[in-house]
């Protein structure tokens, strides 16, 4: 079975964890594109929606989703999105797509964060996937020095302003051995706005589609 499939799956057994009337807090990415397409089939019992980029606020527009704008909340019941990787203690590496800090907002105010993956996103250890760092343009070689004293190798995302206005570092080949401290370490430099690892605040649930079904990681439970 191809990943797309395996995504898909992932992105429908959300489905189950959607109540009436919620409003939904909306990731960015091609699993959550399946979400979408997902969500638009029960929209006659949600909400809306906050949408964690102009991707996915065009996308659930055109299937009839109201989408809110998130300053008017401050909190939120339920965040559904996908991850770059993702590790057994349910900590990730996101920002594949550009779409970070938006992610990273929605995730700090969601009291239940669904992580929708296919099974080639787990990792035992994150840092194969290039960590994406969202910057100030003027801080690129700044943060890039800091980044390469830190081990890794910083490559400026060619071609890609975000919808903040700025610009994208994938630092490589970084060995991240204690995520919450490297997150710390790299949200602190100057002229960053956001890391990509979400370490601090991980995912509660999250959804794995496989060749078998779906299996969910609770709290580091298999069910
Ligand atoms: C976007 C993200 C995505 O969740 C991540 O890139 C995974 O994307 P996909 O579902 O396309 O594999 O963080 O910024």
């Amino acid at each position: 079975m191809n990943l797309d499939k395996l995504k898909k799956k992932a992105a429908w057994a959300a489905l189950d964890y959607i109540r009436p009337g919620a409003i939904i807090g909306v990731g960015t990415g091609t699993t959550i594109f399946y979400f979408i397409q997902a969500l638009s089939t029960i929209k006659s019992i949600i909400h809306g929606a906050v949408s964690s980029s102009n991707t996915s606020t065009f996308l659930l527009k055109k299937q009839g989703i109201q989408v809110f704008n998130l300053k008017n909340f401050s909190s939120l019941t339920i965040y559904i999105d996908s991850a770059d990787e993702i590790n057994h203690q349910m900590q990730m590496i996101k920002g594949g797509g550009a779409a970070l800090t938006r992610e990273k907002i929605i995730a700090a105010m969601a009291k239940q964060f669904i992580c929708i993956v296919d099974k080639s996103k787990i990792v035992d250890a994150l840092g194969k996937f290039p960590l994406p760092i969202e910057i100030i343009p003027m801080a690129l070689s700044y943060v890039s020095k800091e980044i390469i004293k830190i081990g890794g190798e910083p490559k400026h995302r060619k071609n890609i302003i975000t919808d903040n206005g700025n610009i994208i570092i994938d630092a490589y080949n970084l060995c991240i051995k204690d995520p919450i401290l490297m997150e710390k370490k790299i949200n602190s430099l100057p002229g960053v706005v956001t890391v990509g690892l979400f370490a601090s605040r991980r995912a509660d649930i999250v959804l794995i589609g496989t060749k078998k079904g779906i299996r969910t990681i609770k709290q580091n439970k298999i069910i």
